[in-house]
């Protein structure tokens, strides 16, 4: 996969630069061709030569040093690049790209790079927690980079928290991931739901349930990787919304009805991964109840619409089913039920699988009774497994039907 693909790698100044160096042996070794950008902060801790000696490319760190290749190097490096990848990322580069600032050669290659970008970041864990950096993370998220999270652990400068630049093996998944996208779903509309709904007592206190929504969002942006027009419905979540996404921000189950229903006679796919209320309180209160005035409090709680079962036309409709036993044989239940083409079904008791964790390992059961039982995955890799599926079913042969 990396045969033949460039990898633009911009070094940043940081104490984890000697592991770009390890980076920059992977990809070689692997097949990349690999350009390195360094910052002149990154030569004070690793010398150009040491990449050079690696990658046999030329290593870039100075903006007006006249190119062996091109007349004007940055343009040169931004276009041939399949993808770049900054480790480490300072706060310091983070800033600077969040706002567009391009005053060396990294920010110009990476502003006018078409190229898809990652970022690991590494820094001392207090700069990772500050407000600003944070909100410079959300901003270059929203605008489509991909963080590569740092890791928790002891660091350089003493203290233990997170900002430790990610494994080695961990960017390189990224990059794998990314050089490996397809763009099978382009021209393609697919709907995901996600998060927990919310069904109101009173304005103060609700129902809801341990849903974050992360399978949902990672679904999301796997789809829009792969070239979907994405809208996604989402229940209240922490997670920052996912670049160019169509967001449809929802409360209750019937708010959640109501936007899947307005949607779907658009799309090609629906997928359901929000955890919908089964049930909500027969009538939500319109001012705070007072518990002097209710020693006993009984709620009457009545059911909400099964959304997915209600949805009809040509599209593929896709379930999960968290369950506790008899996975295969309840989510096999939930399948016919609701009318689906797949159930991705996963045992709530497994570690590593569930609720508020960023891996799942899922059984995918489809309408003909082909059972696929993945490993622990990363959810980012469970989504783009769901989307294999969503994309044969939505292959011609299929499509041709309707
Ligand atoms: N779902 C839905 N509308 C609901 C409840 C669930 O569309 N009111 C969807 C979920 O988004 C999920 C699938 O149906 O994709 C299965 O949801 P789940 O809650 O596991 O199934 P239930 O049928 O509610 O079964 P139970 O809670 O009894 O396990």
């Amino acid at each position: 996969m990396m045969r033949d693909r460039t990898v633009l790698l911009g070094v940043t100044g940081s104490i984890a630069a000697y592991k770009a160096v390890d980076l920059a042996s992977r990809l070689a070794q692997d097949g990349a061709k690999v350009d390195v950008v360094m910052t002149n902060c990154a030569t004070e801790f690793v010398t150009p030569l040491t990449f050079r000696s690696i990658t046999h490319c030329q290593v870039v760190t100075d903006m007006f040093a006249a190119s062996e290749e091109h007349d004007i190097e940055h343009i040169a490096l931004a276009e041939r690049a399949d993808v770049v990848v900054i480790a480490p990322a300072t706060a310091n580069i983070m800033a600077k790209l969040a706002v567009g600032i391009a005053d060396d050669m990294l920010c110009c290659a990476t502003l006018a790079t078409k190229a898809p970008i990652i970022l690991a970041p590494a820094m001392n864990v207090h700069m990772w927690e500050k407000a600003i950096t944070q909100e410079n993370l959300t901003k270059l998220r929203a605008r489509g980079f991909k963080i590569v999270e740092p890791s928790y652990g002891a660091l350089a400068c003493g203290e233990v928290g997170k900002g430790r630049l990610a494994d080695v093996e961990d960017i390189l998944t990224a990059i794998r991931q990314i050089l490996d996208r397809k763009s099978d779903l382009i021209g393609k509309h697919v709907i995901v739901t996600a998060g927990g709904t919310q069904e109101p007592i009173d304005p103060v206190r609700l129902i809801c349930n341990r849903s974050s929504g992360k399978m949902g969002y990672a679904l999301a942006e796997a789809a829009r990787e792969r070239g979907a027009k994405v809208t996604l419905i989402t229940a209240p979540t922490t997670l920052p919304p996912p670049a160019d996404v169509e967001m449809i921000e929802v409360q209750t189950a019937l708010q959640m009805r109501e936007a899947v229903l307005r949607t779907v006679p658009e799309a090609d796919a629906l997928i359901m991964a929000a955890a919908v209320a089964d049930y909500r309180p027969a009538t939500a209160a319109k001012s705070k109840l007072k518990k002097e005035e209710f020693p006993l409090m009984q709620l009457e709680l009545i059911r909400n619409p099964d959304i997915i079962s209600e949805v009809r036309g040509n599209l593929i409709k896709v379930g999960f089913a968290a369950e506790s036993e008899n996975v295969v044989g309840n989510a096999t239940v939930k399948l016919k039920n609701k009318g689906l083409h797949l159930i991705v079904a996963n045992n709530i008791a497994e570690a590593g699988s569930g609720f508020g964790v960023d891996t799942n390992k899922v059984i995918l059961v489809d309408s003909k009774g082909k059972v696929e039982d993945l490993p622990l995955l990363p959810k980012s890799e469970v989504a783009h497994k769901i989307l294999d599926k969503v994309s044969a079913l939505l292959s011609p042969a299929i499509g041709a039907s309707g």
